[in-house]
Formats: structure tokens, C-alpha cells, sequence
């Protein structure tokens, strides 16, 4: 009754911004990702009879408060699935600062559904493994796969129809991705409350809606003819409107810090002289910057000499879950 699994986080170049349904985990929209190699969490999951709760270790430390509770809740879900009623030693390790903007809770949930679903003795296929792991996080289901993935939002509001697929494995094409860390401290502002804030009061948040189907086609085009500029362009402007939504919540509040416009100036600044590079971000400051792989050494020092940037974590396309 025990399994280990390791699942990478991603970076959303669509993203996943806003809830239908919070107690699910529904999306507003489909979202697109691409599958990081240099950021990843390893989950072991045992259950055991003689335990009367479960336990929460990450990162060497007892986990309590709301991160205990996120992960005895879905370990809830798993229980149900299986029809089983045991508690559990969840073990974790981040190799990915947690809560801070780089996609723990991706990397995390992941880990979680797959080495938990197999440790209770699930058999699950990939696409039920995807809508189960929705249920920890809505961006882990996109870390069940390597390379990019899309998650499909559905039309159900049981959810049945809401998981991700595979759009391209990792291997298809070596794009890559910096993270340049800024912050790598947990955010004052969680992606959920984020959204939920967003949805809920920023006049903002229809404008957003209204630009994903046509951000959606162009990046699938743009991924499909391996067009880095296509691709680049639609990621950075959908950033730039998901950003842009929680400037109209009320109260207002930004992710960025003054140190995240210093790094998109400075893409701006080397695309101006031609150097093809654009930066996604998450709910958090740090900035990730896509590039191809001929720029590697001179994006690495140029974004590395400028000032607030502690570290610069490089990232080819990574892996779907992988059992160990
Ligand atoms: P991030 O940008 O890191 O994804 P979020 O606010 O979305 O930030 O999620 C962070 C939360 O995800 C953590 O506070 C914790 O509840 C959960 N989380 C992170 N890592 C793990 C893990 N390895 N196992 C289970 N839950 C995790
Ligand atoms: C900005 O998946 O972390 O990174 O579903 O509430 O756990 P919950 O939120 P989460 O939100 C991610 C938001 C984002 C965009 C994305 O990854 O698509
Ligand atoms: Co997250």
C-alpha cells in the first residue's frame, strides 16, 4: 500500500484564471501548458491501518494549517474512489520554492494523485488520473503529462469532461525556459484566493474571458508549425491580460514586484534588438523567459547581472509523471 511518484511543475503559456466551480475545481477557460524538466516534486504515499489520521511531511517539516488540510481532503477523494478507509504517511520533497509562483502545488498534486491512486491500488488511465489530480490543484492536471498539454475545461458541472491532454510531447521541440528567481518566499496572495477575488470583482475579468478562445488557436497553430514567435507573442500577451484582471479587482492587488518589470524590460529591450525572447508569469514576481536554445548563454548572463535576480533556473520541455 505504498507508491512513490515524481511529477515536474509547468508553466502555463494559456492560463488557467478563473473558477466555475471551487468546491471541483472547474475552470472559466481551457488553459495550455508546457511541461518543465527543471522543477519537480517526488510524493511517497503509504496507507496503513494503524494510523487513526493522516500525516503531512514536506520538505522535512510537519505540515499543518491549510496545507494539511488540502492534502487530507483529497487524499478524502482517492479513499472514496478506492472505497477504502485508511489514513495515510504522505511524504513529499519540493525541488521548486513552495507557494511562491513557480507552480508547487502543480508539481505537488501531481506527485500526490498519482503515487496516492497507486498506493491505494487504483488502476488508473491517464485521463482519469488528470481529472482526479484537477481536484488538488487545477493546474497539476496538466503535469500528468510531459511537453505541452491542454486542460479542457468541459461543459459538465460534475466535472466528467474537465482534464487535460496531451498536445505534444517533450521531445517535439526544445523550446526553453529561465525562471529568474526574484522571491522565492511564499506570496502574501494564493493563487486560489487570487482568482476567487478576480472572478468575483474585477470588471476586467469578462475582457479576459472573451480573449482566450482566439489566444487559444493561435498558440495551437503557432505549437504545431514550431513557430517560437507565434508561440512567444500569444504567451506573453496572455500573461500580460490575466496580470492586467487583478489590477480592477477590488481591493486591487498586482503579483509583480518592481523587480518583475526590470526583467520585462529587459526582454523587451533584447527583443528590440532582435533577440527572440518573451516571459510568461505566474500568481507570483518571478518571471520565466522563453527562449531557444542558440540564446541560452547570453539570455542566462544578461538576465543574471541585473539587480533582485538571487537565481536564473534553466528548463528544458520535462516529463509526465514517472513511478520510481
Ligand atoms: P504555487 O505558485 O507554488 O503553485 P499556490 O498558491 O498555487 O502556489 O499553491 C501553493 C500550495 O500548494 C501550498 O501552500 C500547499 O498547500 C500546496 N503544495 C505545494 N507543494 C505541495 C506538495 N509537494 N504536496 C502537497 N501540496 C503541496
Ligand atoms: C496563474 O492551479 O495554483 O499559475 O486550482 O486554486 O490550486 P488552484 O490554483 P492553481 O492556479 C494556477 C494559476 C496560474 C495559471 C496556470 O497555472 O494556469
Ligand atoms: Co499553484
Amino acid at each position: 500500500m505504498k507508491a512513490t511518484a515524481k511529477a515536474h511543475t509547468n508553466i502555463a503559456l494559456i492560463k488557467y484564471w478563473g473558477k466555475r466551480n471551487e468546491a471541483i475545481i472547474l475552470p472559466t477557460n481551457n488553459s495550455l501548458s508546457l511541461t518543465l524538466d527543471g522543477y519537480y516534486t517526488t510524493t511517497t504515499v503509504e496507507f496503513d491501518e494503524s494510523l487513526s489520521q493522516d500525516q503531512f511531511i514536506l520538505d522535512e517539516q510537519i505540515a499543518s494549517g491549510e496545507q494539511y488540510n488540502r492534502v487530507t481532503a483529497f487524499l478524502d477523494i482517492i479513499r472514496q474512489m478506492a472505497g477504502k478507509q485508511l489514513f495515510a504517511n504522505v511524504t513529499s520533497v519540493n525541488e521548486v520554492p513552495t507557494a511562491a509562483g513557480f507552480a508547487s502545488s502543480a508539481s505537488g498534486f501531481a506527485a500526490l494523485a498519482a503515487a496516492g491512486s497507486k498506493a491505494i491500488g487504483l488502476h488508473l488511465s491517464e485521463k482519469e488520473l488528470s481529472r482526479l489530480t484537477r481536484r488538488g490543484s487545477g493546474s497539476a492536471c496538466r503535469s500528468i503529462y510531459g511537453g505541452f498539454a491542454e486542460w479542457e475545461m468541459g461543459m459538465r458541472e460534475d466535472g466528467e469532461d474537465s482534464y487535460a491532454i496531451p498536445i505534444a510531447p517533450a521531445n517535439y521541440w526544445d523550446i526553453r525556459v529561465a525562471a529568474v528567481v526574484l522571491s522565492a518566499t511564499k506570496k502574501s496572495v494564493s493563487s486560489r484566493a487570487g482568482m476567487r477575488r478576480t472572478v468575483e470583482t474585477s470588471p476586467f475579468f469578462q475582457g479576459w474571458l472573451d480573449s482566450i478562445s482566439y489566444d487559444l488557436a493561435e498558440i495551437k497553430q503557432g505549437i504545431k508549425a514550431r513557430d517560437f514567435q507565434q508561440v512567444g507573442e500569444i504567451a506573453e500577451a496572455n500573461c500580460m491580460k490575466m496580470h492586467a484582471t487583478t489590477l480592477g479587482a477590488k481591493p486591487p492587488f498586482t503579483y509583480w514586484h518592481d523587480t518583475t518589470l526590470v526583467v520585462m524590460q529587459k526582454v523587451w529591450e533584447m527583443r528590440s534588438q532582435g533577440i527572440p525572447v518573451y516571459f510568461t508569469i505566474d500568481a507570483g514576481p518571478n518571471v520565466k523567459v522563453l527562449y531557444l536554445p542558440e540564446h541560452e548563454a547570453y539570455i542566462e548572463q544578461t538576465l543574471g547581472e541585473l539587480q533582485g535576480v538571487t537565481d536564473i533556473r534553466l528548463s528544458k520541455p520535462g516529463q509526465g509523471i514517472t513511478y520510481i
